[in-house]
């Protein structure tokens, strides 16, 4: 194809595949920028997806000049929100729910492996080559003098073409080892391969992941939590001998595939990743457990959420008992988390357990009786510890059937009074 034809195509690509009303924005940059004498880039991601044909509304630019200055003079209006970092070269522009993410073209030196780079301002082209793999280090000028133009200094599009992820250089997963983890996620999410060079020099650096701050580790376990199958990645990882660097008995078995396949079809999306992270350790110990989350320096939260998950799996053979009254499954299940409680529900080997977790959430958490405190007072309840004993009486009455009726609730709390 001749270079105006690919040229030709490729700003026909752009068109159909951003909405109308990104485009224009994205051509409100590029004039300002032309104005400016700097010159606008579209970058990464969203440049190997528009040439996958796959969605992925995420711009980022690169500008050759000053991005922090160019933004400053496109946020005029007062519905544009900016924030920027002056000493990164980087801004965002905020357009409601969209936004625009652009940097100075830059050029970074690792200092020491694993360490977050140091970065000086430089040329698109240093831009691209500090980049991860071959397939996000391609860029499309924006520019109005080469607009659509194909910047592919490493031949990022036929390894696209070909499915295969690729460094750009061999210290790649030295100086960066997350990149042992962003490789893996592509090659599942997009069904590519490693290619055998690049294959090998990651089973050379695992170790390198120990470089790797707990907050970073923690950011790129997120990112595969979030992807449609992340077993798949979790699974890689674990034939890669990566997985343990994170924690030496994490398991990427089939058991992991099942259980998180079961979670997607039983759960809303967003409990997703929180309920992966608690089947990904669920048959750690407890002191596993804590340098899994000592590795991952996880939020409190979190943190807490994977604690209740074990501790719960703990006393599960309590609501292994056809006889277990639905009082003593709401007391014993009442103060857990209920994220804790869906992951037992769905690792648990035991059906009876299940059933029992199950009714916990679906029906048990959300019993009320009809009467409150002011109501039993008004029935002659002295206020204090009497009234808490009938309140609470009363809930498990009403939890194992024993009364139905506000009337019932009231012949109860009557009969209880001293
Ligand atoms: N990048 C990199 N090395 C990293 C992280 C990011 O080189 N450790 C570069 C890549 O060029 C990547 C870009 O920064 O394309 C943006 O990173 P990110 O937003 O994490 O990924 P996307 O490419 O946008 O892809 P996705 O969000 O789909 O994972």
């Amino acid at each position: 194809m001749t270079e105006d034809r690919a040229k030709m195509n490729l700003a026909l690509q752009l068109e159909q595949y951003l909405p109308p009303w990104i485009l224009e924005l994205v051509r409100g940059v590029s004039e300002e920028a032309d104005r400016l004498g700097q010159r606008v880039y579209l970058v990464g991601g969203v440049v190997r997806d528009l040439l996958l044909g796959q969605a992925n509304f995420d711009l980022d630019l690169v500008i050759e000049g000053d991005a922090v200055r160019l933004a400053q003079q496109l946020a005029r209006s007062p519905q544009i929100k900016l924030v920027t970092h002056p000493r990164f070269g980087t801004a965002k522009l905020g357009y409601g729910d969209f936004s625009l993410d652009m940097a100075s073209a830059r050029q970074e030196t690792y200092a020491s492996p694993g360490a977050l780079p140091k970065v000086f301002p430089g040329t698109l082209s240093d831009d691209l080559s500090r980049r991860d793999f071959t397939m996000n280090a391609m860029s499309i000028c924006l520019a109005s003098k080469d607009y659509a133009i194909l910047i592919d200094p490493y031949d990022g599009k036929s390894d696209l073409e070909r499915g295969l992820i690729r460094v750009l250089h061999s210290r790649s997963f030295i100086d960066d080892a997350t990149r042992i983890l962003r490789a893996v996620r592509y090659e599942q999410r997009l069904g590519f391969s490693l290619e055998p060079g690049t294959a090998e020099l990651l089973v050379r650096d695992v170790p390198m992941l120990r470089t790797i701050s707990p907050d970073r580790m923690r950011h790129e376990l997120e990112l595969i939590l979030r992807e449609r199958h992340p077993e798949r990645a979790i699974e890689r990882l674990g034939e890669l001998g990566a997985l343990q660097q994170i924690n030496p008995q994490l398991k990427g078995n089939g058991w992991i595939a099942e259980r998180f396949d079961r979670t997607r079809k039983l759960n809303k999306a967003r409990q997703l990743p929180s309920l992966y992270l608690c089947l990904l350790v669920y048959h750690l110990s407890k002191e596993e457990s804590e340098n899994f989350i000592q590795r991952l320096n996880l939020p409190k939260n979190t943190a807490q959420v994977l604690r209740d998950t074990l501790r719960l799996k703990g006393e599960l053979c309590l609501l292994d008992r056809p006889s277990v009254k639905r009082s003593a499954v709401y007391s014993l299940l009442h103060g857990y988390n209920p994220v804790a409680i869906q992951a037992n529900a769905v690792a648990s080997e035991s059906p009876l357990a299940c059933s029992n977790l199950e009714l916990f959430l679906t029906r048990l958490r959300y019993v009320k009786t009809a009467l409150d405190g002011e109501k039993l007072i008004s029935l002659g309840i002295s206020a204090g510890p009497e009234l808490g004993r009938v309140l609470q009486e009363l809930h498990r009455a009403k939890l194992d059937g024993e009364v139905k009726t506000r009337a019932d609730e009231e012949r109860l709390a009557l009969s209880l009074k001293p």
